[in-house]
């Protein structure tokens, strides 16, 4: 049996990327192995979040992990900020970080872009608690997104230096990525990824959209003057974004998709990709709609921390001793 770690920032509504390159595969673990899923909210302040929505996000990320399919009974699902070892043990990654490392990172380099003259320091410093975050539960398998790569193999240079400096503490952990290693990328500017803090509502497809929303935003899809459905990443990005999420989905390969759109037009391949998002999402949302206000999710939180606490804590005990933090 292996444990698996990730964890989703509730930074804004979760997106189709989130979903196809994150949550669905989270499923795939949870008959077989020791799965830890968290709602990463110290993450999501390294930039600012007004309060309020925050702990709304917060408590709708939870929802939607149940939603999409997780059984709390059989995977320990739980919010960051409940178990205080996560930022504990972040600290210490920070101080075996270090700064030239950190500013490598594309993540950090994007969103510190956006900033100008004031880039939060939690920006640079976020690696090494997304490291603290895995390294925790002592994990083997880490489900995420293509973008997540980079910072996947900061955390496993970060497990490898200390346990070289301080004995053998942490699991080496392995990055899965999903089927395809999809990325998803936004619905205007198809060169970018698609990203749950974009401003432009048209650009993400939210897995709370209803049905007219999800038809006007895939009508409005970028894409080129050509009109022939044709997977071209590099000269037609729009239709081949479309055509990588109609793959996802029905796991048809390019070539069955293309010959079955032979002579039909961007219009006709963008609603069915609609009806195929609307179809895929419904029951996701009926779901939803059933946990989010009710008792259980409380519940089902408050034991998650509970467990998780109980193994982040053994862990965190032993680095301590390991670094001499520890009297005893
Ligand atoms: N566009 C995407 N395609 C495929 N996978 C994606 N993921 C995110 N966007 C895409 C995966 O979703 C998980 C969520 O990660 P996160 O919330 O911790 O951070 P993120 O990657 O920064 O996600 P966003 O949506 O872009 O959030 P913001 O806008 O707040 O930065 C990860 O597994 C990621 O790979």
């Amino acid at each position: 049996m292996s444990v698996i770690f990730s964890g989703i920032q509730p930074s804004g509504e979760l997106t189709l990327g989130n979903y196809l390159g994150a949550l669905r595969n989270f499923l795939d673990y949870q008959d077989t192995d020791e799965c830890y899923y968290c709602v990463v909210n110290q993450h999501a302040i390294t930039v600012p979040q007004d309060p309020k929505e925050l702990f709304t996000n917060t408590r709708r990320l939870a929802a939607l992990y149940l939603a999409a399919g997780l059984d709390p009974k059989r995977v320990t699902l739980f919010v960051q900020s409940e178990v205080p070892e996560h930022v504990r043990l972040g600290w210490i990654m920070t101080t075996i970080s270090c700064v030239g490392e950190l500013e490598r990172m594309t993540q950090y380099k994007d969103k510190s872009q956006k900033r100008g003259d004031s880039i939060p320091a939690g920006l640079l410093t976020y690696p090494p608690l997304m490291a603290a975050d895995i390294l925790l539960y002592q994990t083997n398998y880490v489900p995420v997104g293509e973008d997540q790569k980079q910072h996947l193999e900061l955390t496993r240079d970060l497990a490898q230096r200390f346990n070289r400096v301080y004995g053998e503490v942490f699991t080496i952990p392995e990055i899965k990525l999903s089927v395809g290693g999809a990325r998803v990328m936004s619905l205007q500017e198809p060169t970018k990824k698609m990203s749950k803090s974009d401003d432009n509502q048209m650009a993400t497809i939210r897995l709370l959209d209803d049905e007219e929303t999800i038809l006007k935003k895939l009508k409005r899809a970028q894409t080129d003057s050509e009109n022939s459905v044709h997977y071209d990443k590099e000269n037609k990005p729009g239709i081949s974004n479309l055509m990588g999420i109609y793959a996802a989905i029905t796991k048809d390969s390019y070539e069955t998709i293309e010959q079955r759109y032979v002579g039909q037009g961007y219009g006709t391949f963008k609603k069915d990709v609609a009806e195929l998002l609307i179809d895929t999402l419904r029951p996701l949302q009926e779901r939803y709609n059933e946990l989010i206000d009710s008792p259980e999710l409380d519940h089902i939180l408050d034991e998650g921390a509970a467990k998780a606490r109980e193994k982040a804590s053994k862990t965190y005990r032993d680095v301590e001793l390991a670094m001499g933090l520890h009297r005893k």
